[in-house]
């Protein structure tokens, strides 16, 4: 609609379809008949703020949609926008984003992305929570499994990928199978006191400003038409209410003019934090923190014309929201189309296309991170005799919590697919359950029936060990297959301990003094604690919710068809009493490994060293890798200039395999003090049997830059280290200058 058009739309409009725009209710408010008794009645809202209401939360499905945006529209000039999570993908359902992540390979991310509104949009989505890009340094926060991981620049790339993986563009989609992408949790969410989930986050706006907000703007600066507000408060405000964090860091500095939707019934959450007397006062605090919509309560539908009313609203501060709204909407050509998009060909009980299914297999194969590897135990071979062991041994729960749209029927076990893969030498594999995922699963409180998926098992404790127990006599290998439980993880899902659950550290236990070689996968959504576990099995295999094609993706891995090449993107501690723990630290005035101060007297523990059992960046392969010497092609960077770096990788060994070359920074003296490294570019290098390649990179004032107490953005002169290795703690250092004159 020409936007002369949509002006006179706009300005004909009434009071109540105006603040309708503002309303997002879930898909029970649009059924048929009286809706008065009911989900109105219960959320304290008349009949017609669902009959103006501007969108729906997670309601999806060609003839669902299309029903109720049919309805809508009976009574309605402005047709609904239908939001929903579809944060890893839809029916088909890729690796979590933190195991996506350690693939370092956006441009597969992307992909993966693209095929993900491919699926959704023809089912009527319009708009994705996605993506999620919290900078998350605390393995107790279940919504590790949702974030690219620990580091500000690296989850900038992702939000960009995934963004642009969305919300296509002209040149390489049709209009048709775009989503909008709603970035969140807006903002410093990962940062979570505790790790506790909603709980308080407090930093200075120095430290929110320089390694939490980044990878928002990256997704706005890609075209992000959407954000949420987080639930947390950011200096004592809550986000939602936060005018400092959305109408003068968001909009203003930022210049997004997009739209602002709150996290689940974030609203009237303001009256819980303390900072609203009810929903009136809520209600006005997010109106001038300029939030637009209003997900699942009733305080912007009953409260904006009261408040107008008052004189304690402007209309332009309501007519400011709505505009935004439509317009969101009028780039999606929906008032021409209020069906568009849609195509009940494509969606029905469809099954998830061969090309989307081999696309979340590769993107699997490049998430999976070898952390161990002992006695060669890895990859196995057809002719080993192999005792599959665990509650993931044959369990389709591969997809993690926010796959809410993931079709499991079509996910196979690692039995199934172990047995497809060695075919007629399936006789050299035997599998069984051994034990429950937990022992008791009433802690983790249910979610859609997913609270006894996956911790069923037939008979005792001692006759599930003794079955085992046989098996691994009989095996060459035993292949633990073991992790969390899917709602130990994601949303709701912070921990205080952070090992695998007791059930299966006893059974592992109880199976050792039977094994020859034990190689470990792991299931979960997070960093665990794997100290006790590293002393007590050969191979480790972090496998996350590896999605649909999950278990052939690690079965590739396990015999060697693919050579592991994930590396992680959060620190792994060695106990929680370590956490935060993450790479881009800081020195402090005693760094325990340079300080002159006596040995007790430094940045230390007593009792743990200070670095992760696994850093940030680190993973294992089959191929070997020599790092050479880094050269320079200059010594001193000005302004406007650059430096050459480079470095030769060699592949000592006959297997094909990749590198994840990593350059990190380090600003050595500074007005604030600066991480001791920073990554800064990174380079896949493919290296086949024996070849050795140059990894360049250009160093340039950009990546010097960095926010002083002033929140000034800038570079300053002196000396920088720069790193390059195949991890944040294994790598090649030399020093440059840089001068401003
Ligand atoms: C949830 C989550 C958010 C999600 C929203 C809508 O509470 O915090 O990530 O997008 O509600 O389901």
């Amino acid at each position: 609609m020409e936007q002369q058009k949509l002006k006179e739309l706009m300005d004909s409009l009434t009071l109540q379809e105006k603040i309708g725009q503002l309303v997002q209710l879930s898909g029970d408010f649009f059924g048929e008949g009286d809706l008065s008794t009911g989900p109105q009645a219960k959320l304290g809202i008349e009949s017609w703020v669902s009959q103006h209401a501007g969108s729906v939360l997670n309601v999806l499905g060609a003839d669902k949609v299309t029903d109720i945006q049919k309805r809508h529209m009976e009574h309605s000039r402005i047709p609904l926008l239908f939001m929903a999570d579809i944060v890893y993908g839809y029916k088909t359902v890729y690796p979590i984003p933190l195991a996506m992540a350690c693939s370092w390979n956006p441009e597969m991310v992307k992909q993966c992305m693209r095929n993900t509104a491919k699926e959704a949009a023809p089912d009527g989505a319009h708009v994705t929570f996605a993506p999620m890009v919290d900078v998350v340094r605390d393995a107790r926060w279940g919504r590790c499994l949702e974030s690219p991981g620990e580091d500000p620049w690296l989850n900038s790339v992702f939000a960009k990928a995934m963004v642009e993986g969305f919300q296509g563009s002209e040149e390489v989609c049709e209009e048709s199978d775009r989503m909008i992408s709603c970035v969140k949790h807006f903002a410093g969410y990962g940062a979570v006191e505790a790790g506790r989930e909603y709980n308080t986050v407090d930093m200075s706006a120095w430290r929110l400003t320089q390694e939490y907000l980044p990878p928002y703007k990256a997704a706005v600066d890609a075209g992000c038409d959407m954000v949420m507000t987080s639930f947390n408060t950011i200096e004592g405000i809550p986000a939602t209410a936060n005018q400092w964090l959305m109408e003068e860091v968001l909009r203003r500095e930022w210049g997004f003019n997009g739209v602002i939707i709150t996290d689940y019934a974030a609203i009237q959450e303001l009256i819980a934090h303390g900072v609203a007397a009810d929903d009136k006062e809520a209600a006005l605090l997010a109106m001038n923190a300029t939030v637009d919509i209003d997900m699942k309560t009733p305080c912007y539908a009953n409260q904006l014309q009261p408040l107008l009313e008052e004189g304690r609203l402007s209309i332009k501060k309501i007519d400011d929201a709505v505009w935004r709204v439509l317009t969101l909407k009028n780039k999606l050509g929906l008032f021409e189309d209020p069906f568009k998009g849609i195509d009940k060909t494509l969606a029905a009980d469809r099954k998830s296309s061969p090309e989307f299914l081999r696309q979340t297999r590769k993107m699997a194969e490049q998430s999976l991170v070898l952390l161990k590897n002992e006695k060669e135990v890895l990859p196995l071979n057809p002719e080993q005799k192999v005792a599959l062991i665990g509650p993931y041994a044959d369990n389709q729960d591969m997809m993690g919590l926010w796959a809410v749209y993931g079709d499991k029927s079509q996910v196979v076990t690692l039995k199934t697919a172990m047995t497809e893969y060695l075919g007629e030498k399936s006789r050299n594999l035997k599998a069984a359950p051994g034990c429950r995922i937990m022992d008791n699963v009433s802690q983790l409180g249910d979610f859609g029936g997913m609270i006894l998926a996956g911790n069923a098992m037939d008979g005792t404790e001692e006759e599930n060990l003794a079955q085992a127990i046989d098996l691994a006599k009989w095996a060459d290998v035993v292949v633990f297959a073991m992790g969390e439980h899917t709602l130990q993880s994601g949303e709701s899902g912070s921990r205080t301990e952070l090992e695998i659950p007791d059930s299966q550290k006893r059974f592992i236990d109880a199976l050792l003094p039977y094994t020859k070689k034990s190689v470990t996968l792991l299931f979960n959504g997070r960093p665990l604690v794997l100290t006790d576990l590293m002393k007590k099995t050969d191979a480790i295999l972090e496998c996350w919710f590896p999605g649909s094609e999950g278990a052939r993706a690690i079965v590739d891995v396990l015999y060697g068809q693919v050579n592991p090449s994930g590396r992680l993107t959060m620190s792994f501690p060695y106990t929680v009493g370590q956490i935060p723990v993450y790479y881009s630290s800081f020195r402090t005035g005693r760094p325990a490994d340079t300080s002159n101060h006596s040995g007790r007297f430094v940045s230390r523990y007593i009792d743990c060293p200070n670095q992760p059992l696994f850093s940030f960046g680190y993973g294992l392969s089959y191929h070997q890798a020599e790092y050479g010497e880094i050269f320079l092609d200059k010594e001193v960077l000005t302004p406007g200039g650059s430096i050459r770096a480079r470095i030769e990788i060699s592949n000592t060994t006959a297997i094909a395999g990749t590198e994840t070359v990593q350059l990190y920074l380090h600003d050595v003296s500074a007005s604030v003090v600066r991480p001791v490294k920073e990554l800064k570019a990174f380079q896949r290098l493919e290296l086949a049997p024996g070849e050795t390649k140059t990894a360049e990179f250009e160093i340039h004032e950009e990546m010097l830059k960095f926010y002083d107490q002033k929140l000034t953005c800038k570079a300053e002169p002196g000396e920088f280290e720069l790193f390059i290795g195949r991890n944040s703690a294994d790598c090649k250092k030399v020093k440059f200058q840089y001068v401003q004159k």
